[in-house]
């Protein structure tokens, strides 16, 4: 073969591999890899690619389907399908198949292999760079398919029998949810966090501010901490799933409870705006 897929015992060429749209690395990116370089169908370091590809998985809670001798022993088996022995080989394990949900229940990962000739060459030229800013994990405002952190929250969550987890940044600056965003109630005005890098723009957050205007409660996007959070006469959660939700406790403690007709008045206008905006 001059190229090679592998899905969950299946093989072809990669180009007439197909995968379920259920895989949640299709929703989520809900996986980890490790690859290589092969020679004379040999592939280098591949014990060292194995350990870290296991170790990823058990640092992401992602089962591995098979063992790390088993992984060994069908990729040596798969190299040996190519025409050539100079190769790169890469694998990845996702969570698993199931329809789309950021919390997970435990399921064997699934496992892909992709093998394609590449000759390691250049050694001896120099090559020429440039340099930026590494402001990886720091892009929350952009509603990326990458959301393994957002799951990693959202089934601690599960785990500890509640409906969402309220997400800090060190230091205690409380940003938004794992799939919604949160805001406060003080002093019967809105608090919430402003619209930059660290918060995906809600829509149902642009509802919420414009339901709270129009009751003629001020609106303050500004950022607010955990103690803040903690004190504070509500805790409402909005997303286009859930719409708007109040949250009457927080890592086991009580909070909100204290603006009740406030509240009220917020959940209808929102539920009114959503019931007549669906009207047949
Ligand atoms: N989640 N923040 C995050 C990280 C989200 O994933 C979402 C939405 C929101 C709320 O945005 P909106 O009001 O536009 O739905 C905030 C959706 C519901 C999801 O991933 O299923």
């Amino acid at each position: 073969m001059q190229d090679l897929g592998y899905y969950n015992g299946k093989i072809g060429p990669i180009e007439e591999m197909s995968i379920p749209m259920n895989d949640r690395v299709c929703w989520f990116g809900d996986g980890v890899y490790d690859a290589g370089p092969c020679r004379n169908y040999r592939i280098f370091a591949l014990d060292e690619h194995i350990d870290r590809l296991f170790r990823s998985a058990a640092m992401l809670d992602i089962r591995m389907p098979l063992s790390k001798e088993a992984l060994r022993e069908l990729l040596n088996d798969l190299v040996r399908k190519l025409d050539t022995g100079e190769l790169f080989v890469y694998y990845q394990v996702t969570r698993g198949t199931a329809m789309r949900s950021h919390d997970y229940e435990p399921m064997p990962g699934n496992l892909w292999v992709m093998i394609r000739p590449a000759v390691q060459s250049g050694f001896d030229k120099p090559i020429q760079l440039i340099t930026a800013e590494d402001t990886r994990y720091f892009h929350c405002n952009i509603k990326t398919l990458n959301l393994i952190p957002n799951i990693m929250a959202s089934q601690k969550a599960k785990l500890a029998g509640c409906q969402e987890a309220v997400l800090y940044r060190p230091g205690g600056r409380v940003t938004e949810c794992s799939h919604s965003n949160v805001h406060i109630l003080q002093g019967g005005e809105l608090y919430t966090a402003p619209t930059d890098e660290l918060i995906l723009p809600g829509i149902t957050r642009a509802h919420l501010l414009r339901a709270c205007r129009d009751l003629g409660i001020p609106v303050h996007e500004e950022p607010f901490r955990l103690e803040e959070l903690f004190a504070a006469e509500e805790v409402l959660v909005t997303s286009s799933s859930k719409l708007v939700c109040f949250a009457d406790r927080i890592d086991g403690r009580p909070v909100g409870g204290r603006q009740e007709k406030l509240k009220d008045r917020i959940r209808q206008a929102m539920l009114e705006e959503y019931l007549s905006a669906t009207q047949p």
